[in-house]
């Protein structure tokens, strides 16, 4: 296991690139698969999420070729993919086994998901079921609620899915079978979530239809164009480094080309609140969606309450936001936020643990946590619990501890953020 030492640094100063954002990256890759004809994608994210749904895709056939520095995809068409011959891994990746799940179902082979330790933990039902509703036979361990995933499916029937929790993940898994099912399919939210996929989709031909209330419905039935696509940064991973200016007086850091879909956004929101210096400056648009550069600079920060509704865009960022909460002045108290239990770690439990190792008072609820900053932060040994978001976090928090902070379990950033630690050097030595 992997354990990486972290300083208290100088001043972090300067610009600073992260990798394709995560999202874009899967959706890049699977979307084009089912589209007629050779799609051309750059910046892909190189973590292993991505690695994973590309893999698996390989598996069903879809075949990849690199051309300077850019990726070519052969589309094989809705309902094209062919049999795998082994189990499919999606090894971390909740994404890939969630998208996956709503084009396997498409699909009339059988085919098997599988993932790692974490991933076969994570709830599944809220795929199963309405794939099942759509005529898939769809199973799982523990009665159909766990991985591995069985699939039979093909000649789906459409579906309105009023679905109980708010997700991305499961928002486009129905609709991916959608495209694969007769009539439109709709999809209703309790709160709205990033919305990539009916972009993309939208995008590439699909008839993607919008109505209040956040619903969202797709066609089936139609063919995908091709795309071109340059994928931004990933504000997931430039989350980080907006959390590490605040952790160091003096610093200032300015993180260029992100995705700055407002879907993915509320972390900086949240900063803002608290009295950060954020400038969020949109320059252009890529893939469609909004892309620019976040500037953030040391600030005094000071507790906020995050509000139910603001949690969707801001998913991802709590355990950094928790590194963040540990050095405003008060008690930030987050609720509403029950799903974080349900992540690559329970994010509840995990960040309050870590949290705590360092001196910082928490509490935790079912949906939330509140956490009191300006505690004498002392230094810890922490724990990724296997969770690259954890990992990258806590080396956040360790740049605020006088003495620094050891991680365990850091090769976890590989999921998504492969150079988190070669950056981290650069910066902090700066
Ligand atoms: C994602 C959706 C979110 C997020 C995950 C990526 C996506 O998951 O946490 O990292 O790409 O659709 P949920 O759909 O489970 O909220």
């Amino acid at each position: 296991m992997a354990k990486k030492e972290v300083r208290a640094s100088g001043p972090l100063r300067g610009d600073v690139r992260v990798p394709g954002d995560k999202s874009l990256s899967h959706r890049a890759l699977l979307f084009p698969a089912l589209a007629e004809g050779t799609s051309k994608v750059r910046g892909l994210q190189g973590g292993l999420d991505v690695r994973a749904t590309r893999d698996c895709l390989t598996r069903l056939g879809v075949v990849f070729r690199e051309e300077e520095g850019a990726l070519l995809i052969e589309g094989r068409g809705i309902g094209g993919l062919s049999e795998p011959e082994v189990i499919l891994d999606c090894a971390n990746s909740g994404t890939t086994m969630r998208l996956m799940s709503g084009v396997l179902a498409g699909h009339p082979f059988l085919s098997v998901l599988t993932g790692d330790e974490h991933l076969i933990k994570r709830p599944m039902a809220r795929v199963l079921d309405p794939l099942r509703e759509m005529g898939a036979l769809a199973l799982g361990r523990r009665e159909d609620t766990l991985a591995p995933l069985v699939f039979r499916g093909g000649s789906l029937r459409s579906l309105t899915w009023k679905s109980p929790v708010a997700s991305a993940q499961v928002k486009s898994a129905i609709l991916l079978a959608g495209l694969h099912a007769r009539g439109v399919t709709w999809v209703e939210e309790p709160k709205p979530t990033r919305d990539h996929t009916e972009r993309m989709l939208g995008g590439m031909g699909a008839k993607v239809f919008y109505e209040d209330g956040n619903r969202v419905g797709i066609k089936g039935g139609g063919s995908l164009s091709p795309i071109e696509m340059d994928v931004p940064g990933d504000p997931s991973s430039a989350a980080f480094w907006a959390g590490a200016a605040l952790m160091v007086p003096g610093s200032d850091v300015t993180i260029r080309n992100i995705c700055l879909n407002e879907g993915r956004t509320g972390f900086f929101n949240l900063l803002r609140r608290m009295g950060a210096e954020v400038e969020v400056k949109a320059t252009h648009e890529a893939a469609g969606e909004p892309v620019g550069d976040v500037r953030v600079r040391y600030s005094t920060l000071e507790a906020i309450e995050v509000l139910p509704e603001e949690v969707p865009a801001a998913i991802d960022e709590f355990p950094v936001f928790g590194a963040v909460a540990s050095i405003a002045r008060g008690e930030t108290v987050i609720r509403g936020a029950e799903e974080l239990r349900f992540k690559e770690s329970d994010r509840i439990e995990a960040v309050a643990g870590e949290l705590a190792k360092a001196g910082v008072p928490v509490k935790t609820f079912e949906d939330g946590m509140a956490i009191t900053g300006l505690a004498k932060l002392s230094p810890a040994t922490f724990s990724s619990h296997g969770d690259h978001r954890l990992a990258m976090s806590m080396a956040v928090l360790s740049l605020a501890i006088p003495g620094g902070g050891v991680v365990e379990g850091a090769e976890a950033a590989s999921v998504s953020y492969p150079e988190f630690w070669n950056t981290l050097a650069t910066l902090s030595a700066k």
